[in-house]
């Protein structure tokens, strides 16, 4: 009888020192777990006088019932504690001001949603492509077979012998040809690669490839699109030049310039004292290239353009480094 009010005793003076939920289960543990405190009274009984027996029992019963009854009364009102505080810390005042910060488009994406818009303006569709390209459209469908020395300039990253990351956007000529019967007239935007890094050149950048195809198609209808191009893109009074150049699929081949929309052709900065920018690389299509397609090469001809948009985007926002595209920084972007 002495050891239950002893039990009682201790519980008491335990009881009051609970003040969390994790102390008051290891209270519960050391009194009515399985060898806690009420079990070894009951073990005890053995060593009760039968006749005690009942009288025992009946104490032990009371004192589990005790504190069974006073822990859960705890238990509730902690419990009730920890929600209010919880509650209270994580209370948030909807009425306060936040400054969201709005997103915006990068200059890239800018760029090239005004050029692909310039474009459908003329007539022009706009098809989309594969970024992991075959050997076969980037390079044999476009008259650069294996061992080409043009293939040195368009160097990428390779998945395999026959699977690369696209080096232009060229291949969607192929793609469309072979797909769809001329007249064609459409434009490709998107993302191409190459092993090429420095200020001006980044691994990863944007071209808009450009393709007509029908009858009596000439040079003449390439530079007119051109003209009107950049003298949309730029400002009225923008000229454009053609240089010979070489390219395996098209033929002739030009380079093309823009007249320096900085200075007006007489010489700057942007335009390097030359009053001309290079904008990108074009040519009447390789009748063997229409006849790789599936396209009668004596039937019709074509002309094919592949802009380079970031080159475009660091002309109009006088970027000089492409690298700055390409890094993300908060600080660059939010000039935009
Ligand atoms: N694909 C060429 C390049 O990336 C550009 C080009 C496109 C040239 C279409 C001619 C015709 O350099």
């Amino acid at each position: 009888m002495d050891n239950i009010s002893n039990v009682q005793k201790s519980f008491d003076s335990e009881k009051s020192k609970i003040k969390n939920l994790n102390f008051l289960n290891e209270i519960k543990v050391k009194y009515l777990g399985k060898s806690g405190e009420v079990s070894l009274l009951m073990k005890n009984m053995k060593n009760i006088s039968p006749q005690d027996r009942p009288a025992f029992g009946k104490k032990v019963n009371e004192i589990r019932d005790y504190i069974e009854s006073n822990l859960a009364k705890i238990e509730t009102e902690l419990a009730e504690k920890e929600k209010k505080a919880k509650l209270k810390k994580e209370k948030i005042d909807v009425t306060i001001p936040v400054k969201i910060n709005k997103g915006s488009l990068h200059p890239i994406t800018t760029v090239k949603n005004e050029i692909t818009e310039i474009f459908t303006g003329l007539g022009f569709e706009v098809l989309e492509g594969p970024e992991v390209e075959t050997d076969y459209y980037n390079f044999q469908m476009l008259n650069i077979p294996k061992d080409h020395p043009a293939r040195d300039m368009q160097d990428t990253f390779y998945f395999s012998d026959n699977l690369l990351l696209r080096t232009h956007t060229s291949p969607m000529q192929a793609r469309t040809m072979e797909v769809k019967k001329p007249p064609i007239r459409m434009v490709c935007p998107g993302k191409v690669y190459r092993a090429d890094d420095d200020a001006t050149h980044s691994p990863i950048f944007n071209q808009i490839e450009g393709l007509v195809i029908d009858k009596k198609i000439t040079l003449c209808d390439l530079k007119g699109i051109l003209d009107e191009f950049v003298k949309i893109f730029f400002n009225k009074n923008t000229k454009t030049r053609f240089r010979p150049s070489y390219f395996p699929f098209t033929e002739p081949s030009v380079e093309v310039d823009a007249s320096c929309s900085e200075c007006g052709g007489k010489g700057c900065k942007v335009c390097k004292g030359t009053g001309w920018i290079e904008i990108l690389g074009a040519g009447m299509v390789n009748p063997k290239v229409l006849d790789n397609a599936g396209i009668d090469s004596k039937k019709y001809s074509g002309f094919a353009f592949g802009l380079g948009i970031d080159r475009m985007a660091m002309i109009k926002y006088k970027i000089n480094d492409l690298r700055l595209m390409y890094e993300n920084d908060i600080r660059f972007l939010k000039q935009f």
